[in-house]
């Protein structure tokens, strides 16, 4: 059967062949039989030799499209056994261990943010998120930075093109998980223990800045919260966070929303406190920290005279930076997506 003429042969034997399969191992044997390596396909592109050479080509075109079909008639069959297709290997190789696929795990500030959640949970937080997109009421005037205040350059927003609203603003990509504390007590639910982990934006990048960064953001309003209430829980978030061995300074700072207002330092993990290219001078900032300012709770509805809270904004990236023995000098590193720094964690 190696002329064209016997294609209609072929087929209708390929037909009589399959009809009498009752297994993917007939069907394998067919396959073979007209595919192998010495089946009919070979043989007759063997013989293309033989045929002169003006019809050469005809005859390659008419056996290369009997292959395909062929092909599919086997495919089909193949299915009816065992709903997967025979392959011409697959029982010669069945012994064969497969191909192990890679196993992947969590994004370093995934880890970050679940570990800080878990120090925080215990102590009666609750875990929330904001969205990434913000009018400028709840990042900034609700914060008590009116339009013009100058303390909103700190901030150095991404603004995004799209209608401003008439009471709430422009829209941003939120500067700072705070914008959600107004949020937070505008639900009504008092007192609050809000822990807020969300993505922030900023124009911004260098060796301990990015454009988009985590900060968590914790919220205590109740009655009878004080100042020693929020170095408590600093505290104790640097004990268990960083270990018993770590240091956290408070430095006096201002922000238009918390009165009085600290920056919160821990001393540097990547030089154990001697100074380096990350942190300068031995201490690295991870955020700000402060009691509720009476104009803020009066934004979010609540009555200052009956009512105090304290807060706190640290940034997730840094915080996971000083973890003893990350030793993470740059933060550009964590948004890399290079493999080669991201398996080593
Ligand atoms: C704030 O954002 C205040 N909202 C913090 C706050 C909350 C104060 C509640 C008082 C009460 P600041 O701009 O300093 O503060 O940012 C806080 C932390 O976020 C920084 O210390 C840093 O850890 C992190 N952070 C800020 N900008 C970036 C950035 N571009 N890239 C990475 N981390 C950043």
């Amino acid at each position: 059967m190696n002329n064209l003429e016997d294609v209609e042969s072929i087929k209708k034997y390929l037909d009589d062949r399959l009809d009498n399969a009752s297994s993917a191992e007939d069907v394998l044997k067919i396959k073979l039989e007209f595919l192998g390596k010495k089946g009919f396909i070979s043989k007759m592109l063997a013989d293309m030799s033989k045929i002169p050479a003006e019809k050469r080509k005809e005859y390659g075109i008419k056996i290369n499209s009997l292959k395909d079909e062929i092909e599919g008639v086997i495919e089909l069959h193949s299915k009816k056994y065992d709903g997967s297709s025979v392959s011409q290997y697959s029982d010669l190789y069945k012994s064969l261990p497969g191909t192990k696929p890679n196993i992947g795990h969590l994004h370093i500030i995934t880890t970050a943010i679940s570990e800080i959640t878990g120090v925080f949970v215990p102590l009666g937080f609750t875990r929330t998120r904001y969205p990434e997109v913000e009018r400028e009421y709840f990042a900034f005037e609700a914060l008590n930075m009116p339009e013009t205040h100058p303390a909103r350059d700190e901030w150095e927003t991404f603004f995004i093109d799209s209608p401003t609203d008439e009471k709430l603003g422009r829209l941003v990509i939120t500067p700072h998980t705070s914008s959600g504390q107004v949020k937070e007590m505008l639900k009504g639910d008092l007192p609050i223990r809000m822990l807020n982990i969300s993505r922030c934006g900023r124009r911004q990048i260098d060796i301990s800045h990015v454009p988009s960064f985590y900060q968590f953001e914790g919220l205590v309003v109740d009655k009878n919260v004080n100042i020693t209430h929020l170095i408590g829980v600093l505290n104790y978030f640097a004990r268990n966070f960083f270990g018993p061995d770590r240091k956290i300074r408070l430095r006096p700072y201002h922000f238009r929303f918390t009165e009085p207002s600290f920056e919160v330092d821990i001393d540097c993990g990547v030089c154990h406190g001697k100074g380096c290219r990350l942190c300068k001078s031995g201490w690295l900032e991870l955020g700000g920290a402060g009691m509720v300012h009476p104009n803020v709770l009066k934004a979010g509805g609540i009555d200052s005279e009956i009512y105090t809270g304290f807060a706190f904004g640290w940034g997730v990236e840094r915080t996971y930076m000083m973890k003893s023995g990350t030793k993470i000098d740059d933060i550009r590193h964590l948004f890399s997506n290079d493999l080669r720094f991201l398996e080593q964690f």
